[in-house]
């Protein structure tokens, strides 16, 4: 399936070789870079900000999908656009005027994505559809790797109705597995996230198994 994009979360590599590990994992098919970043207050863990991101997009050679669990974003949409994100996703509940927030990505020049925690339903992002590229179902509470799928297919379901024929991506993130893909993919998925199951058994000393893990999704 052409249509199907898999986005490996560098959150899963090794943070002492970021570049490498980049370019290891794009060599062995990856179609998007999954880049998280996180503020220790809107979920409970720490990870990078801009600079850095600016650091990682020199080795990025196809599309850098920034995911962003911070809360507020606004005042940081700039620093993303010039770190050279080419896709910025806030969550709808990370502040009052996600409708706001996405007019200002997609002016800043990007393109906008709007993220659902498990627990928010598929209406919360009806009244945003026509200005977002993207809306990413959690599938996991967000804020580490490797947790286990939480089963959102009847939202995945849900939100592909309500895009209709819009040129929206549906972006799975969280426990993406090859036992857990084919059920968001089924249901109208056609970006999938995977942190520990494309970086898994392998390195950049040895990346084939980044390759077999992709092509396994
Ligand atoms: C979770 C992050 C995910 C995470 C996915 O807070 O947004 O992108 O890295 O990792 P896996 O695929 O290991 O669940
Ligand atoms: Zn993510």
């Amino acid at each position: 399936d052409r249509s199907l994009k898999i986005a490996p979360s560098i959150l899963s590599a090794d943070f002492a070789d970021f570049g490498r590990e980049i370019r290891a994992v794009e060599d062995q098919g990856a179609d998007w870079i999954h880049v998280d970043v996180m503020d220790g207050h809107f979920v409970p863990n720490l990870t990078f900000g801009p600079p850095a991101v600016k650091a990682f997009r020199r080795h990025v050679t196809t599309f850098m999908d920034v995911h962003l669990m911070i809360s507020p974003v606004d005042a940081y949409i700039d620093a993303y656009a010039d770190a050279g994100a080419d896709l910025l996703t806030a969550h709808v509940e990370a502040g009052p005027h996600i409708h706001r927030t996405l007019q200002a990505i997609r002016g800043a020049g990007m393109k906008a994505g709007v993220a659902l925690n498990p627990g928010t339903p598929a209406e919360a992002v009806e009244h945003v559809l026509d200005i977002c590229d993207l809306v990413c179902v959690m599938t996991v509470n967000p804020g580490f790797g490797g947790q286990s799928f939480i089963d959102m297919t009847a939202k995945v379901r849900k939100l592909r109705g309500m895009i209709g024929d819009r040129p929206v991506h549906i972006e799975i993130d969280g426990g993406v597995t090859p036992r857990t893909a084919p059920l968001v993919r089924e249901a109208g998925a056609d970006v999938l996230v995977a942190g520990s199951a494309v970086f898994k058994g392998g390195s950049v000393q040895d990346p084939a198994p980044y390759g077999e893990n992709i092509r396994a999704i």
